[in-house]
């Protein structure tokens, strides 16, 4: 595994996709500041320098079959290592980790696509660690910080080591067994089954109302819609 510092650059996930070529699979590639910070839905990432993580890790797996749930595997990895900080993480489908109904860490995996094949991904993770109330309140939807909720200074450097061993500790079976090999795991970090939940597929759009039902083995979401007809959604932003 390689690692790549950097004080302030664009984004790491930019820079990965950028530089996708030559990095070895494995590469770490970390930023105190980010000054084009992404997340999903071309929204904008909020990456000050405050010992917040700014990490994305370029994986090129020999078998891609399961790569798309490597998202929800990170979100995992990272509610697992949350909660050696005595809070109560959870997830929120498909990949959002919330605390106290607040958002703590999101994550952004981009595809890289070599003649017309999957070549790997480049898993973008931010997680909030030391965060003043002042910046929190500029983001415009309800996020924390794990500082906040602890009351305490978080030490990025502990907190970075714990998250990139625990990844890698699980990341083969992950990729060999896919969503079905962490999906108990998953499930405990999940408040919103049997809720009325909204599905929005991009900003703006229209906002479809749903009965939350499952998350197959696949990690889809399985909903009801309101003539109880079961529906599969596959992507998108869930909203309760
Ligand atoms: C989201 O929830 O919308 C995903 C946010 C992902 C943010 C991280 S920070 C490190 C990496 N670089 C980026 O520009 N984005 C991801």
């Amino acid at each position: 595994m390689k690692l790549l510092k950097f004080d302030c650059i664009d984004s790491t996930n930019t820079y990965g996709k950028a530089n996708f070529d030559t990095l070895d699979d494995k590469t770490v590639i970390i930023a105190n500041e980010q000054t084009k910070g992404r997340g999903r839905f071309n929204r904008v990432w909020v990456s000050k320098n405050c010992e917040n993580i700014y990490l994305s890790l370029v994986l090129k797996p020999q078998n891609t079959k399961y790569i798309t749930n490597l998202t929800q595997y990170m979100s995992v990895v990272s509610a697992d290592v949350l909660k050696t900080y005595n809070v109560q993480p959870q997830i929120k489908w498909p990949n959002d980790v919330l605390v106290n109904n607040k958002k703590i860490c999101g994550i952004l995996s981009e595809g890289v696509i070599k003649n017309n094949q999957l070549s790997g991904i480049v898993l973008g993770i931010g997680i909030n660690l030391n965060m003043d109330d002042k910046t929190l309140n500029s983001i415009d939807r309800p996020a924390t910080s794990l500082n906040i909720e602890t009351g305490k200074q978080i030490n990025k450097e502990e907190f970075l080591k714990k998250l990139i061993d625990s990844f890698f500790e699980n990341y083969n079976n992950a990729m060999q067994n896919g969503f079905e090999y962490f999906k108990n795991d998953y499930l405990k970090y999940v408040d919103f089954l049997g809720k009325t939940v909204f599905i929005q597929q991009r900003d703006n759009d229209k906002k479809e109302q749903y009965i939350a039902k499952n998350i197959d083995n696949q990690g889809n979401l399985v909903v009801l819609d309101s003539t109880n007809k079961e529906k599969i959604i596959y992507s998108g932003d869930l909203i309760y």
